[in-house]
């Protein structure tokens, strides 16, 4: 009787509520959570709505969800074992689901878009472009979040992390670090000096990656133009006089890729607590002259603040998707909670299964 009750009885409508907000709303079949939140009028965090950028991550705290995509080349297998879903394509199954979603940074501005234009580039290695941007008008963005960019006729945009420290008044000229993706449409045009004199589209900001108040130590990792947000990110932590224990570890393959060493040493001297430098390179040859780390930068975790407090230690991280779930195992073997460790991870089209 229950299963014909269930088959032909009226439709028990689904409704997800979520915690920061005290919302709750009701689904349409097929809408994911993400959709119906927008629907309801939630400011839901989110941004590339194809499951790549993480910025719409939500813990389950109750009901289950069909996932549209693999969460797994977005989120970490230690997230996803302690329920965080991608609200973006995930769809409620149960008549009643409950999330929370981290809001978004109180002091970042809202989203807005601008257009500019190409006025230099700078190789900072083989593979990776500064690229320097002038807008139109003054962006505001808080430090460590990024910007999508578009040229026309790119059925979708890119995103960057803004390279600098934020200015109160918004900053006119901007710059990114990009590096080169072999079959990557854009960076490919964009090293072959294919977009130089185009109109440029850019929007934000937008992200998550920002320095949490707190006095605890952070522990940083950066991957190839990961190097970006968490430059823009240290550099106004020291302006700002942040006084906590910071480790900075850099991972790059051989010397021939690290850049702006300079840059973090000069962060470094003028940080206001202790702060560990370690450039850690994982392909260097054997006989070269390179006498400091070598392996893989997520090794070296442990290292270089002894006798922390793992537990209540922060970790920012901004890179390559593999450097990213190494390292979130890592800080989390130590003790570290998932809810401390912030990131970036640069993920690409190579795993997105719905491109807009
Ligand atoms: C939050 C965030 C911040 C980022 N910040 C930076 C940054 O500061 N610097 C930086 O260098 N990068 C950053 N990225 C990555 C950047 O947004 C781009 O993904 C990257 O530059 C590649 O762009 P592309 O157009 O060259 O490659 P794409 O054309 O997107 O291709 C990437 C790869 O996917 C393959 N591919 C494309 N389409 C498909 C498909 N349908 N199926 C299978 N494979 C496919 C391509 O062959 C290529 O190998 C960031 C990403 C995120 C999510
Ligand atoms: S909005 Fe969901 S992953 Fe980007």
């Amino acid at each position: 009787m229950s299963l014909l009750k269930s088959l032909f009885g009226p439709k028990q409508a689904k409704v997800v509520e979520v915690a920061p907000f005290g919302v709750s709303f009701e689904m349409e079949s097929n809408q994911t959570l993400l959709e119906a939140a927008l629907k309801a009028g939630i400011p839901y965090p989110h941004n590339c709505t194809v499951g790549t950028c993480g910025s719409c991550k939500s813990k389950l705290k109750h009901g289950r969800v069909n996932a549209l995509s693999d969460f797994g080349y977005t989120l970490s297998q230690q997230e996803i074992a302690a329920g965080y879903i991608l609200a973006c394509q995930a769809i409620p199954k149960d008549p009643l689901t409950r999330v929370t979603v981290e809001p978004l940074v109180s002091d970042a501005p809202a989203p807005e878009k601008y257009t500019g234009k190409i006025a230099a580039t700078e190789s900072l290695t083989h593979d990776i472009l500064k690229v320097t941007i002038e807008l139109d008008r003054p962006i505001r963005f808080v430090a460590g979040q990024y910007a999508n960019l578009r040229t026309p006729g790119m059925e979708r945009e890119r995103n960057y992390s803004f390279a600098d420290s934020p200015e109160r008044e918004g900053r006119k000229t901007i710059n990114f670090f990009i590096r080169k993706i072999p079959g990557g449409a854009f960076t490919e045009a964009l090293f072959d000096g294919k977009v130089s004199d185009a109109s440029l589209e850019i929007e934000g900001p937008f992200g998550h990656f920002y320095l949490r108040p707190n006095a605890s130590p952070m522990v940083c990792i950066a991957g190839g133009s990961g190097l970006a947000p968490l430059l823009s990110l240290l550099e106004h932590a020291k302006h700002t006089r942040v006084k906590r224990p910071c480790m900075m570890l850099f991972g790059a393959r051989t010397q021939a890729d690290l850049y702006m060493v300079d840059q973090i040493q000069a962060i470094a001297d003028g940080w206001a607590d202790r702060f560990v430098f370690l450039p850690v390179l994982s392909h260097e040859p054997a006989d070269s002259s390179w006498t400091g780390a070598r392996g893989l930068v997520t090794q070296f975790i442990t290292d270089a603040l002894p006798g922390i407090n793992w537990k209540t230690a922060e970790g920012y991280m901004c890179g390559p998707p593999g450097m990213i779930d190494a390292g979130i195992s890592s800080m989390t073997e130590q003790g570290m909670s998932l809810e401390s460790i912030h990131y970036d991870k640069f993920t690409d089209a190579s795993h997105s299964s719905k491109m807009p």
